[in-house]
């Protein structure tokens, strides 16, 4: 049986395109739900497209609405894909390590709490790194501490604005969480897994010990 996957977003939804192009039909894992908090997100409009019920959580930080819906899709592993809510505690215990989340950036670097979509490009710019890149990660109480499964680094460059390095990380990110959700899938819960190599300016970075 196939792992089945609910992917939370709330926003544009790149993310869940790059990964539904990435799954083979009939392969070891599938999309079957995507849940969001804002009704709005235009996520929800291409998981509709592709035939995926949605569910939109007014209410996020209500685990017991979560973790109904979650168990009538009979949901596997949860994806966090450009999710800014906080996801409830009982929802991480109900689901840990089986809940991953891809940050824009190289943690532990220029995560934490209010640190999404550009001012970690921002912030990375103002600390003068020369590489930056995404991270999939398991999710725990904390914001973006819970253990690192997979990074790849992309380079900073000279005149580059946060609107660029975003451009640039998001590339990768539409390459490392299908690797990610694929590990996943053939394993039956998210591992460390690594990009196959493609000529490009990505770099895998050696996963730290948990
Ligand atoms: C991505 O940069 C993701 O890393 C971050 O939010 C953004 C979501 O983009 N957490 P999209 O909605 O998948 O296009």
């Amino acid at each position: 049986m196939a792992v089945r996957i609910a992917v939370c977003l709330s926003g544009r939804g790149s993310n869940l395109s790059a990964l539904l192009d990435a799954l083979p039909a009939g392969g070891d894992v599938v999309v079957s739900l995507v849940i969001s908090n804002r009704e709005n997100a235009a996520g929800l409009e291409l998981a509709a497209g592709h035939g995926i019920p949605t569910r939109v959580l007014a209410e996020p930080g209500d685990a017991s609405a979560w973790l109904a819906v979650l168990r009538r899709h009979e949901v596997d592993l949860i994806v966090l894909a450009g999710f800014l809510a906080l996801v409830p505690a009982g929802v991480v215990e109900a689901y840990r390590d089986r809940m991953i989340n891809i940050h824009p950036a190289l943690l532990p670097r220029h995560g934490g709490r209010g640190m999404y979509g550009r001012r970690v490009h921002a912030a990375v710019l103002a600390a003068g790194d020369t590489e930056t890149g995404a991270t999939v990660h398991l999710v725990t109480e904390e914001y973006d501490r819970g253990q690192i499964l997979g990074q790849a680094a992309v380079p900073v460059l000279e005149g580059d604005t946060p609107e660029s390095l975003a451009a640039r990380v998001l590339g990768v990110e539409h390459r490392l969480l299908p690797a990610a959700v694929l590990a996943a899938g053939a394993a039956g819960h998210p591992v460390p897994f690594s990009l196959t190599p493609q000529g490009s300016a990505v770099r895998n970075v050696p996963c730290p010990a948990p």
